[in-house]
């Protein structure tokens, strides 16, 4: 018996893409807010639009006094007010939420990509028999070189998809099970942003995926097999060298990212 309540949907490959955003929104949005330098899955910063208790930053929920699961986030004035249209999208699906936040990423390598996959811990203090908290992303910036990467076994590529970022895609992702990192290339050298919100698994959140033409299975955007195996050797040389250095592989033990 599952402990705690799923969204069917994700049960065969663990994600589905929706619908794209297609309303315009001010980049002043997610420009103007305050970000926290927080390290992440490569050279990121985070501004976050709701947190544990309202302050600007971006721990897990656990750690606060007295700790709570990933739900029920404190949205921030002071940021809600700059990014309206942010959460007024997250608000609109009614689901329950907990951290909220834009995550702002510099330009990487897919071998760098692989390195920082990672699995979440959206889960910890989620009492049983209360939704499964899964991850949603909300791309902001037109990055349609970069991807996405989900696998089901970080040392296994043949499960690996990889979702293109144009302005407005969304995905939901059951991210304490599927590896994911991303790889962003922009030939300008902008960093890539997106909004990264927990939700908890419930028929709120259910309506608003079948309002969104859920897709459970896209073609991987392509990749070159050179890249691909070049990407990948470079990655588990590097990843299994940070297991000897720590005696474990710290990826391992979720993230809060
Ligand atoms: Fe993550």
């Amino acid at each position: 018996m599952p402990r705690h309540l799923t969204l069917p949907i994700l049960e065969e490959t663990g994600y589905v893409v929706l619908d794209s955003y297609q309303q315009p929104i001010d980049p002043a949005e997610w420009k103007d807010l305050e970000y926290v330098d927080w390290k992440s899955s490569g050279d990121t910063r985070f501004a976050p639009l709701a947190s544990a208790y309202g302050q600007i930053e971006c721990n897990g929920f656990w750690h606060f006094d007295p700790p709570k699961a990933d739900k029920d986030g404190v949205w921030i004035d002071s940021q809600t007010a700059i990014a309206p249209t942010l959460t007024r999208r997250v608000q609109e699906i009614g689901a329950n939420v907990g951290r909220c936040r834009i995550i702002e990423l510099q330009p990487n390598s897919y071998a760098d990509a692989l390195y920082n996959s990672h699995l979440d811990d959206n889960n910890r203090l989620n009492p049983e028999g209360e939704g499964w908290v899964l991850r949603l992303f909300m791309q902001l910036t037109h990055n349609p070189d970069s991807v996405m990467i989900l696998r089901e076994d970080i040392n296994d590529p043949s499960t690996e998809t990889r979702i293109s970022l144009p302005a407005g895609a969304q995905l939901l992702v059951d991210s304490e099970r599927m590896w994911h990192s991303v790889w962003h290339q922009d030939s300008a050298g902008e960093a890539r942003h997106c909004l990264i919100t927990s939700v908890e698994s419930g028929p709120a959140l259910e309506k608003w995926v079948f309002e969104n033409s859920p897709r459970t299975k896209v073609e991987s955007a392509f990749l070159d097999q050179g890249e691909a195996f070049r990407g990948e050797t470079i990655a588990q040389e590097r990843r299994s060298a940070r297991t000897a250095y720590y005696g474990y592989d710290p990826t391992m033990v979720m993230s809060e990212a």
